[in-house]
């Protein structure tokens, strides 16, 4: 037609050399593929989160991304078979005297399916009722092997004591749940609310824990031993889990915990329970949890005196420690009830979980500035 407008995006010879590339058509960003000597041009831009579909991989006749994984057809932008209707925008490819020139309009238009949101995802809302403590204990151990566990017994003391409320006890080693997989450090954006891997992943067990710490507790009472002078693995693991809830300060200035205590029991064969607490009180800080004065108890055997055998009758004897679980349960209510009856933690809490300033910077805004031109130019 006439009034076609073909943008030249580069030279055979080099575009050939790739099966998946991000080129510039105008404004928009245009996944070029070339497979079995033919051009494909799709969409740069997932439809599921804005993924960069140009740096995916081909497989097969399908783009996938490289954020989470969604396919689009190299030349039509359907979705994989079962979710052709998810389609992302497809564009005319022509070579000609040795050059690659797509047309600067799409023939298909961008189509989302509708994909009902993972329940996780809903607005936090506190409802009504007593005050609510979600134990997490990050001891591991093998299921129908139980041994003694210091930690947990004074977590489990702990929630006994509590006096008033509703109490849970969470397992961290019974939940069956992946790693996280580093999709923040692909893209802040990468990182989703709720996570990726819940979204992607029925079996993934995770959720439980959103649910109790986003939906449910007033206070978060975690109970960890000491491995090698840090937390257990398994703490470590369920935390990498929630780098989405505090990215959602770091992409949305948006506050999933609010009116929410958190204290700790830290317990070791060796020291290093000051390092252990600070680590474990930065990362509460960071998803917007509030402290009781003194957030911890702990114990700890001491380098020189590392008797593991006399250990477990220690603790299980110890008066002193279960008390102190016990006290530390109550200053985390009567925290909660402070930030619960009083409207501190409402409004915007600027630059919340950051540094004081917004995601850089000049990247963001460009991205996001291309993003709502590209929008345009496809519709
Ligand atoms: S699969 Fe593409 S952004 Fe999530």
């Amino acid at each position: 037609m006439a009034d076609e407008i073909w943008v030249d995006v580069g030279a055979v010879a080099e575009l050939a050399g790739r099966a998946v590339q991000m080129v510039r058509v105008h404004q928009a960003r245009v996944a070029l593929t070339h497979k079995d000597g033919e051009f494909g041009a799709i969409s740069g831009v997932c439809n599921h989160a804005g993924g960069p579909l140009g740096h995916g991989m081909l497989e097969g006749d399908f783009v996938t991304c490289p954020w989470h994984y969604w396919k689009f057809h190299r030349v039509t932008g359907a979705g994989e078979p079962g979710f052709e209707d998810d389609q992302v925008p497809a564009y005319d490819v022509r070579v000609e005297n040795g050059r690659v020139l797509v047309n600067a309009t799409p023939r298909i238009k961008r189509h989302k399916r509708y994909h009902a949101p993972h329940p996780v995802g809903r607005a936090p809302k506190r409802e009504p009722g007593p005050i609510r403590v979600l134990g997490l204990s990050t001891t591991a151990m093998t299921a129908g092997h139980p041994r003694y566990s210091t930690s947990e017994d004074l977590l489990d003391h702990a929630l006994r004591s509590c006096g008033e409320g509703e109490t849970r006890l969470l397992k961290v080693r019974d939940l069956s749940f992946r790693a996280c997989e580093g999709f923040y450090s692909k893209s802040a954006h990468a990182c989703t609310w709720p996570c990726s891997i819940t979204q992607m992943d029925p079996d993934d067990q995770m959720d439980r824990v959103y649910e109790g710490v986003v939906h449910w507790a007033d206070v978060i009472l975690v109970a960890t031993p000491i491995r090698w002078g840090a937390a257990s693995g398994l703490y470590y693991k369920m935390i990498e889990r929630m780098n989405c809830i505090q990215n959602q300060e770091t992409i949305a200035n948006r506050h999933l915990l609010r009116n929410k205590v958190a204290g700790f029991i830290i317990t070791g064969g060796q020291d290093n329970v000051q390092a252990v607490a600070g680590q474990m009180l930065g990362f509460f800080a960071e998803i917007g949890c509030q402290f009781p004065q003194f957030p911890y108890v702990a114990h700890s055997r001491g380098w020189s005196a590392e008797d593991m055998e006399n250990n477990e009758r220690y603790v299980m004897e110890s008066k002193a420690l279960h008390e102190g679980a016990a006290a530390l349960v109550r200053r985390c209510v009567a925290m909660a009830k402070v930030m619960i009856e009083t409207t501190l933690g409402e409004g915007a809490l600027v630059g919340g979980g950051r540094k004081g300033h917004e995601l850089d910077t000049r990247a963001q805004l460009h991205m996001s500035r291309a993003a709502g031109r590209e929008n345009q130019s496809e519709t």
